[in-house]
């Protein structure tokens, strides 16, 4: 019979992570898990390479950290996936990243419906190309119900539009009397962005080196931890994410308290 769990059960990690994993799950937890998945290219171009072997072994990365992320019991990873900038990229490279997520659902999606892990998404996904936006809704339309880790898909996602966005929702519901302009705070703000179904990240990562932000989730990483690595994408493994969430239990968070 098909083992639905096959990446799951064939992914062991060593003892030793094993035993800093237990001493992680001993502490707080980050809810949330926000990753700039960076260095594709670059892991392509060392090994002379075309661009694109870079998003494959990309993909595959994403698997191990669903993976992990789910074992710690972090409750959502958000993974920004292709910007809304990222269309100014060769076509060829565009198509490719395009044909990610059918890649990936296609081979892993009975894998996450078993482990009870819900798919999500943000960003202006309808503009997509349809074959990507229909493994895309499949997925989260199979999964819809799960109650496990959340798999959130950042894809044709941008902050400052997204918050301009919302900008345009408030004062249409303003001139539309459903919303009064004193109810306007922070709060009610979050529930007009995309990610109003999720708390804010308490620990973003951006991997390859790169510190900045680049247009992601500006307004929900107000009080998030950052961990900047410079390990490529394609090459960030378990005792990575062990670091970051080792790191992130080692900070005070006082969110602007003492
Ligand atoms: C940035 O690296 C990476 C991307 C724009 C694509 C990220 C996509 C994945 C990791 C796979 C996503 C998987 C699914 C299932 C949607 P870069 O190309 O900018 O690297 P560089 O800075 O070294 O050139």
């Amino acid at each position: 019979m098909f083992n639905k769990l096959m990446f799951w059960k064939k992914r062991a990690v060593s003892s030793n992570l094993q035993e800093r994993m237990a001493l992680l799950k001993q502490q707080s937890i980050p809810e949330h898990v926000a990753i700039i998945m960076d260095g594709n290219g670059r892991w392509a171009s060392k090994r002379k390479l075309p661009r694109i072997a870079g998003h494959h072994e990309g993909m595959k990365c994403v698997k191990r950290i669903t993976k992990l992320a789910d074992e710690l019991g972090v409750k959502a990873l958000t993974l920004y996936a292709f910007s809304t900038e990222n269309w100014k990229r060769p076509k060829k490279e565009v198509e490719y990243i395009m044909s990610l997520p059918e890649q990936f659902l296609g081979t892993f999606l009975p894998e996450l419906i078993e482990k009870n892990v819900r798919v999500t998404s943000i960003g202006y996904t309808k503009q997509l190309p349809p074959h990507t936006l229909k493994a895309l809704e499949d997925a989260i339309e199979k999964t819809k119900n799960n109650t496990g880790l959340i798999l959130n898909f950042a894809l044709n996602y941008g902050s400052r539009s997204e918050i301009v966005q919302a900008v345009k929702n408030i004062v249409n519901d303003c001139e539309g009397k459903k919303i009064d302009v004193d109810d306007i705070t922070p709060d009610l703000f979050s529930t007009y962005l995309m990610t109003s179904n999720l708390s804010d990240p308490d620990l973003l990562i951006r991997t390859s080196g790169e510190i900045r932000i680049s247009n992601f989730m500006m307004w929900q990483l107000a009080y998030t931890e950052l961990w900047f690595t410079d390990v490529l994408w394609p090459d960030f493994k378990e005792e990575h994410l062990v670091e970051a969430i080792e790191v992130f239990q080692n900070r005070q968070r006082r969110f602007g308290g003492v």
